[in-house]
């Protein structure tokens, strides 16, 4: 029986970053956000020469990859949002990265993961799943300010570029593409603080664990 799994997918930036680690704290479970596996296939790659968009090379990063080793600050730059939106469209990689997922979201007695593919491949049967989103223009606001604050010099309109490039291609993409899951609430951050954007996941999640234990009890 597993735990008590919090499915969370989104585009780039919606805050579903923010939104998996104030659920991580609340009920005291480890949270895994899965861009950073591909972030750090993507930057492997790259640094060993090779190219991201090539499925064999990324596919050989993807099956040597620690997953213990995700703290390197050169996954959350710019340059490798891209690197790994272009290695997670490789079903070989996303195969190679499918078990670590899995037994995480086996944890007990629950977990959070946050990424694309959660509610729908990974976690299909989540008790909890959010769709986080928000429009392009308020993501790359966000995203602007984050990378500003990480001291990379980027403009709003490249960033916002980088958003609309990000979701065609996670969205178009044939292996486990973007996608809402039938069961996952909607949540659009748009006109959201991150205050109001935690407190209304909190509600849902809270609704799902009542029905979740309701279930086990019966
Ligand atoms: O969430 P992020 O920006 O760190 O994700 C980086 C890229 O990795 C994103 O463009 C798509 C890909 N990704 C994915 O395909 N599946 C996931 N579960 C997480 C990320």
């Amino acid at each position: 029986m597993a735990g008590f799994v919090i499915a969370i997918d989104g585009p780039a930036a919606s805050g579903k970053g923010t939104i998996a680690a104030g659920l991580g704290l609340r009920y005291g479970f480890p949270v895994l956000d899965t861009g950073l596996l591909y972030r750090a296939v993507g930057v492997t790659v790259q640094r060993g020469g090779g190219d991201p968009a090539d499925a064999a090379t990324a596919e050989a990063v993807a099956r040597r990859l620690d997953p213990s080793q995700l703290e390197d600050p050169a996954f959350r730059t710019r340059e490798a949002g891209e690197a790994a939106s272009l290695a997670a469209a490789h079903p070989g990689v996303r195969t190679a990265l499918r078990q670590f997922q899995q037994r995480f979201a086996q944890r007990e007695p629950g977990a959070v993961i946050d990424g694309r593919d959660i509610g729908t491949v990974i976690a299909p049967d989540a008790p909890a799943k959010l769709f986080v989103t928000a429009s392009p223009e308020v993501r790359a606001e966000r995203r602007f300010k984050q990378l500003r604050g990480q001291g990379e010099q980027v403009t709003y309109d490249d960033i916002l570029a980088d958003i609309r490039r990000r979701d065609e291609r996670d969205s178009a993409r044939a292996a486990s593409p973007l996608v809402q899951a039938a069961d996952a609430a909607l949540l659009d951050t748009t006109q959201m603080s991150i205050s109001q954007a935690a407190d209304a996941a909190r509600r849902i999640v809270e609704e799902a664990r009542a029905r979740w234990e309701a279930s086990r009890q019966g």
